[in-house]
């Protein structure tokens, strides 16, 4: 008979029960899920962006769903960091779960103001950097979409903080690995990716955009060959560990990653069609790996055959 197969990794020292995580901005902070899951079984939970100050986002319509895939424009809507803190931070400390937050902000001193705040915090297990928000001193040009400017943000988070720091790439550009490599000698503990890939949708009844800002942001199934490949791409290019997301619905997904390089997996926009998509998902994987024989998650992790 086949034992258990173990599903434990630690990423950048964070302690985890199983390689399965929220995507950030796709499960709030746990509190509507927590009617559908019990959130201490997830591997980790990575919040919705926080920024310094409280941002409404922008207008609707903001979010349109395509044939495999799903276009948003949220914007960053939050509550602020003080907020957040109060509030979900209180309410995601009753759960036996590493809490990542994720932190966005126009400049850099308002990524390190976030993270000060953050870094005093105990149920805060660690920080993912999202580098995908427009750098308001380079004139709107997202942080992630320069080596240099990647590499500056990372670096003055680092000095900010011990905590583990995960930094989020962007898909919207030619040199990923690149970009990977200069965070992870600015100090990053690890790479998350992707997110969203910039998409248009139009009415041809209206003549009009699908969203109001014009072009959104790309998720779901649509998006999966594209976050594989780069995973794998990236593997090769650093050493810090890679966690892999983009269009994961299921375990056959996840596997992909896991075999391109990903140690650990997120699931986004699965969380709107499944609540309980990720808790599927640990099951299948556990499933997978006993009919397999496979004793350990990690035994897979970039076994690709090239
Ligand atoms: C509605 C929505 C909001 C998102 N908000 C954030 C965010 O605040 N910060 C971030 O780094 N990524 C954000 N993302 C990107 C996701 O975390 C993830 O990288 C992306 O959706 C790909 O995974 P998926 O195909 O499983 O959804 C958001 C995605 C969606 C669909």
């Amino acid at each position: 008979m086949n034992l258990k197969p173990n599903l434990r990794v630690e990423i950048a020292g964070i302690k985890m029960k199983n390689p399965v995580m929220t995507a950030s901005g796709t499960f709030g902070s746990g509190l509507e899920y927590s009617n559908f899951i019990d959130l201490s079984k997830l591997g980790a939970i990575v919040t919705k962006g926080v920024t310094l100050k409280k941002q409404t986002g922008n207008p609707g319509p903001r979010v349109y769903e395509t044939p495999c895939g799903m276009l948003n424009s949220i914007g960053l809507q939050n509550k602020g960091v003080k907020n957040f803190i109060a509030e979900d931070l209180e309410f995601l400390k009753k759960f036996n779960v590493p809490v990542i937050v994720n932190v966005a902000g126009n400049t850099i001193e308002e990524y390190v103001a976030v993270v000060e705040q953050l870094s005093e915090k105990d149920v805060v297990k660690g920080i993912e950097l999202n580098v995908s928000c427009p750098n308001v001193k380079s004139g709107g040009l997202s942080f992630g979409l320069n080596v240099k400017s990647a590499i500056k943000l990372t670096s003055a988070v680092r000095k900010t903080t011990k905590l583990p720091l995960i930094v989020k790439l962007s898909p919207n550009v030619g040199n990923i690995d690149e970009i990977a490599k200069g965070v992870e000698d600015a100090g990053a503990d690890a790479v998350s990716l992707i997110n969203t890939i910039l998409g248009m949708a139009i009415d041809p009844q209206s003549f009009k955009p699908q969203l109001a800002n014009i072009v959104g942001g790309l998720s779901g199934p649509a998006i999966k060959p594209v976050a594989v490949g780069m995973v794998w791409k990236i593997s090769k290019a650093i050493n810090i560990p890679i966690i892999g997301m983009g269009g994961i619905m299921n375990c056959y997904d996840a596997l992909e990653f896991f075999l391109a390089g990903a140690k650990a997996v997120a699931v986004g926009t699965a969380n709107f069609i499944d609540p309980e998509a990720t808790i599927k998902l640990i099951e299948e994987l556990e499933e997978f790996l006993t009919i397999k024989d496979i004793s350990d998650i990690s035994d897979i992790v970039g076994q690709v055959k090239v």
